[in-house]
């Protein structure tokens, strides 16, 4: 059976700043979901990431379907109205667009799809991050897909030896969507120099070469490339399938014990820790730190099953100590250097503002400005 899983998500409004959307939100977008999308969906789920609420859907409609876009963000309307009600910081911040014109990329909401033929069991696992980009996905489905000290499969399983074709999109072009295909093992150092830049260069999809199927797909939505301005960070979602001739769940997932330093944080202004926390876990810590949830789903005829949260596990609460130890590492420099992201990537105009006043203060060295300015004021030269 072909199976479209989708998966939609945006920050509609949350409790105490951008940390959690209310129970009662969430409600709202779920009841919406489950009344209108009763005719065409086989099944959903709606959750929530850090301030983020997901709506996951599967039906038999394709990719992009207007209904099944339009049922999203009818709901995610709905939300706005109750975030309003509730009196909820930054209701409605990523509907970006104010009419539906048939599909809602490029109007707020993060988008994945995946259209597949069903399996006879059908494990994939839905990623969601909190206070980052899109990019914050590459360094982990590189090493899940790529590298055989992370996928063993690579050198166990003869159909994933084939290797993967990825697909990654420039974000920084915003007209139209620019992309290159790439196929690993060959191409490999070429992905690396690409994926080394999270801001600009995005695995958008990856496909098996031994079979041609769907393996994964991220949203790759800029927020600040829709609305030209702030707006929060991206926080992509991500679906990925498992096991046979893909990288099994737990290569899937065991990149994220690096908690490697993406772009996000505070004020989607830093460099912080992805942090791998429990389904339902919001931000603290300078609204922060970058935050990633895996729900590990099967599913039968379109059918899902209640999720296994995959970061929930002893394990992963030792490499939580670490991602706190590395986040409390890079905010001890505060603004310097490496710690805050560079100008292009800030998501307020500030510096901009700041650097713009100082410039006409600005000298070139020379006989006469070479003192400094308080000496040529006593001096009578300014
Ligand atoms: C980061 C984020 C928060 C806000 C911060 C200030 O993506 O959402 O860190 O940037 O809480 O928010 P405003 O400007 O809405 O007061
Ligand atoms: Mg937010
Ligand atoms: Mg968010």
């Amino acid at each position: 059976m072909r199976i479209t899983v989708s998966v939609i998500k945006a920050d509609v409004g949350s409790v105490g700043g951008h940390l959690q959307p209310s129970p009662a939100l969430r409600q709202t977008i779920a009841n919406v979901v489950r009344d209108e999308g009763a005719p065409f969906l086989i099944d959903h789920r709606v959750g929530s990431f850090g301030d983020d609420v997901f709506i996951l859907m599967t039906h038999t409609r394709g990719l992009n379907d207007e209904t099944v876009h339009h049922l999203a963000w009818e709901a995610f309307l709905r939300g706005t109205a109750c975030a309003k009600r509730e009196g909820l910081y930054g209701a409605g911040q990523d509907l970006l667009k104010d009419a539906f014109s048939g599909n809602v990329r490029g109007m707020g909401p993060a988008v994945a799809e995946l259209e597949f033929e069903e399996r006879t069991a059908e494990p994939f696992v839905l990623f969601g991050a909190d206070k980052t980009e899109p990019g914050a996905y590459n360094l982990p489905l590189y090493l899940a897909f790529a590298d055989p000290m992370f996928c063993s499969g690579l050198l166990l399983s003869s159909k994933i030896k084939k290797g993967f074709t990825f697909r990654i999109l420039d974000v920084a072009h915003a007209e139209a969507d620019r992309f290159i295909d790439l196929q690993t093992p060959e191409d490999l150092y070429d992905l690396a120099a690409l994926l080394r830049d999270n801001e600009r260069f995005v695995v958008a999809s990856i496909h098996s070469r031994a079979t041609g199927d769907i393996a994964a797909a991220v949203s790759t939505t800029r927020l600040h490339n829709i609305a030209g301005k702030y707006t929060g960070k991206d926080d992509p979602v991500a679906l990925v399938r498992t096991q046979q001739n893909f990288p099994a769940t737990g290569e899937v997932l065991a990149p994220y014990r690096l908690c490697h330093y993406v772009g996000g944080f505070m004020r989607g202004s830093h460099t912080g820790p992805l942090m791998p926390v429990r389904a339902g876990t919001g931000v603290s810590f300078f609204d922060g730190p970058p935050i990633v949830t895996a729900l590990a789903f099967s599913m039968s005829g379109g059918n899902l099953t209640q999720p296994v949260d995959a970061f929930d596990h002893p394990f992963w609460d030792h490499v939580r100590t670490r991602a706190a130890e590395k986040a409390i590492t890079i905010r001890e420099q505060g603004f310097s250097g490496n710690a805050m992201l560079p100008q292009s990537e800030l998501e307020y105009g500030g510096i901009v503002e700041i650097l713009d006043a100082l410039e006409p203060r600005f000298r070139i060295a020379g006989a006469m400005v070479d003192a400094p300015s308080h000496e040529l004021v006593a001096a009578g030269a300014r």
